[in-house]
């Protein structure tokens, strides 16, 4: 492993606000070492680990970081809203916003094999994101949100190192990775001293193909709005019950199937939601957590009240193994 990516035996743990003021106080002075006056172009997703990343250049370098947000469609409910309010009026980031949705969609139209849209979704997120960086003058750095875990597994051969892989040889950046010896614990608590907001701060895992994986078979676009408002729904009711921090990851799944029903005395013949929340250590194995009947009363009133096309709401009790956690 190369020298820079060895976590130090001495390295404390950051637990603490000023253990992360003092690992931001020194982050900020190595980055300004590294690029000097050049520009940082980083790929903002809203996720805790960007985020953090993206606070902290913004601390070293302001406006000489290139934020960019690439909105394909597949986020979920506010998300690309809270990305624009924190970094561009609050933290006033160079940000750039790319709607990508039409794109993202069009291409998906009719696909319904799971690893072809994975693939798409992928491949045309590089995409975007090269286009956008080829109409900048001046790039020399590329900011990444790698984290420990990422180095070690990528090392293990666990996992190929998800940030660097696809991008076209010839954009030929240097890595900016301020939190690639942290923990996720250790983001949060950074992003915590930070300022960021605790909804990016102590987000819960989401997919890199966002809603897409959660709309099985061809993404429609009605379906794919059932899956973000049943979704939201589930997170408000989870934080008003007080589960948001505690259970590991929760859901909504809307496969492209549909069942008889009756809403306001007339037959309805549609959707049906299912809902997922799950424990893990690890994400190798994991549990479902069990839901109080009320809450799951509640949840099923809201998401079929107020949800169009959706007449059922159910509740998968499968473990993983044998079920994986997203359903494609
Ligand atoms: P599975 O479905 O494999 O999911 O049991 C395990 C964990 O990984 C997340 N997941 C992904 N995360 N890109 C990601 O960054 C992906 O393509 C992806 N697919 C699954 C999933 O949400 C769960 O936390």
């Amino acid at each position: 492993m190369a020298d820079g990516n060895v976590r130090p035996e001495s390295m404390e743990r950051i637990t603490t606000e000023a253990l992360a003021q003092a690992f931001i106080d020194e982050q900020i002075k190595s980055i300004k070492a590294q690029v000097g006056d050049s520009k940082v172009l980083l790929a903002l997703s809203g996720g805790v680990d960007s985020s953090v990343v993206a606070a902290l250049l913004i601390k070293a370098i302001g406006q000489n970081l290139v934020c960019v947000h690439v909105n394909h469609g597949l986020l979920r409910k506010g998300e690309p809203e809270m990305v624009c309010k924190v970094f561009r009026d609050e933290l006033k980031a160079n940000l750039i916003y790319v709607d990508a949705v039409d794109r993202f969609l069009g291409l998906l139209e009719n696909v319904t094999d799971p690893e072809q849209k994975r693939h798409i979704i992928g491949e045309e997120f590089i995409k975007v994101f090269a286009e956008e960086a080829s109409k900048l003058q001046g790039i020399r750095y590329l900011g990444q949100g790698t984290i420990y875990p990422d180095i070690l597994e990528s090392e293990q051969g666990i996992k190929a190192h998800h940030n660097v892989g696809g991008l076209p040889p010839e954009l030929n950046f240097e890595l900016v990775e301020p939190v690639k010896l942290l923990y996720k614990d250790e983001v949060r608590v950074v992003g915590k001293a930070l300022g960021l907001p605790d909804n990016m701060v102590f987000r819960q895992p989401f997919p890199g193909p966002g809603l897409g994986v959660r709309c099985p078979g061809a993404i429609t676009r009605d379906r794919l709005e059932a899956v973000r408002e049943s979704d939201a729904i589930l997170r408000e009711e989870f934080e008003k019950a007080g589960l948001a921090g505690k259970v590991w990851q929760y859901f909504t799944v809307v496969p492209d199937f549909k069942s008889t029903g009756i809403k306001n005395g007339k037959r309805a013949f549609e959707w049906m939601c299912i809902v997922r929340a799950i424990n893990t250590v690890d994400v190798v194995e994991c549990t479902v957590e069990p839901i109080e009947y009320d809450l799951m009363c509640r949840i099923t009133d809201r998401i079929t009240h107020e949800v169009p096309g959706i007449n059922r709401v159910l509740y998968d009790y499968t473990p993983k193994p044998t079920g994986t956690v997203e359903y494609e």
